[in-house]
């Protein structure tokens, strides 16, 4: 099965997506690394330790690392989406994680998992980069025990916490440079472009509610998130902008991807925080081309086929 680490921020969506890897069979979770985001790392990381007991994953360990981006510490949680615990006032509801959090922190349990693989590790960043640019920086010579990382991040032409950033790339745009731009290791992009086609309404939410008593706690954290969706979307429903970048770690190719060299905005104009994604489709020998390297940026999909599966899974 697909070795799997996910560093993330919960978030809603997250946890979506942390149950979509452990309800996945033929996926191995190695671990979970939290990062300060939606809401401040002391409540993602009490998410993650409860969310992975209520999910039965008592045996994947769970580190805290970065509390706040790299170089200015100007990003701003999102309560107003997820609710002020990250689950829409829900988050104590949940059981109480009864293994320890890992005291080794993020960085050093990524580094002390991917020596110890012995067959290459997919890394599904669903926040935003700080703990990987970190790894990345500290600890190059694990690069190569990285089969892929599949990011949730970014948009082509839209944003969401300003009109052209997205909330993971804009809460940590230097962070987001070096892995998506200076890095080496094989990339996916999943931007909001793709996420919003996979929506989904409360129809399909009562239908996992219905489905047992997983879909029924999943489907109880979702209020104060798909109220902030509606108006968004036109519909009662929501964006499962997390599970959808997960899915494609557990399932490679469940996305369909085109390959584009990816910049990030690191100025302080109104567009801090937005990907470049340069489609103009130049020879690499042509003046106006960027140098570097191109990543895969997930596009589209079978959008009916992916919810199926998503509730299948679940
Ligand atoms: C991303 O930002 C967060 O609010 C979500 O959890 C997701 O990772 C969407 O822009
Ligand atoms: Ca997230």
């Amino acid at each position: 099965g697909t070795k799997l680490i996910i560093d993330t921020d919960p978030g809603v969506d997250d946890a979506f997506a942390l149950a979509l890897a452990t309800q996945s069979e033929d996926v191995d979770l190695l671990g979970v690394t939290t990062v300060f985001g939606n809401v401040p790392l002391s409540h993602t990381t009490a998410n993650a330790r409860r969310l992975l007991q209520l999910f039965g994953c008592e045996d994947v360990p769970v580190a805290a690392g970065a509390s706040r981006p790299l170089v200015y510490d100007n990003a701003k949680p999102a309560g107003f989406v997820h609710g002020e615990d990250g689950l829409s006032g829900h988050a104590g509801t949940l059981p109480e994680a009864k293994r320890p959090l890992d005291e080794r922190g993020a960085v050093r349990l990524l580094v002390d998992l991917l020596e110890a693989a012995d067959e290459p590790v997919t890394i599904a960043p669903i926040g935003p980069l700080t703990n990987i640019a970190l790894l990345l920086a500290a600890h190059p010579e694990v690069r190569e025990k990285i089969g892929r990382i599949v990011i949730m991040g970014g948009g082509v032409t839209k944003g969401n916490s300003t009109t052209a950033a997205e909330f993971n790339i804009w809460s940590d745009p230097e962070a987001a440079r070096r892995v998506l731009v200076d890095g080496d290791i094989p990339t996916v992009l999943v931007p909001l472009d793709i996420t919003h086609q996979c929506s989904v309404d409360t129809g399909w939410l009562g239908k996992l509610a219905a489905s047992g008593p997983l879909g029924a706690a999943l489907e109880a954290l979702t209020p104060t998130y798909v109220e902030h969706y509606t108006p968004i979307l036109g519909f009662p429903g929501m964006v499962m902008h997390d599970a959808v970048a997960v899915a494609e770690a557990i399932r490679p190719g469940i996305l369909h991807t085109e390959s584009y060299p990816v910049d990030v905005e690191c100025g302080f104009g109104p567009a801090r925080g937005a990907t470049l994604v340069d489609r103009r489709r130049l020879r690499s020998t042509d003046p106006q081309a960027v140098p570097g390297r191109t990543i895969d940026v997930a596009l589209t999909t079978d959008v009916d086929a992916f919810r199926e599966f998503v509730l299948g899974s679940l």
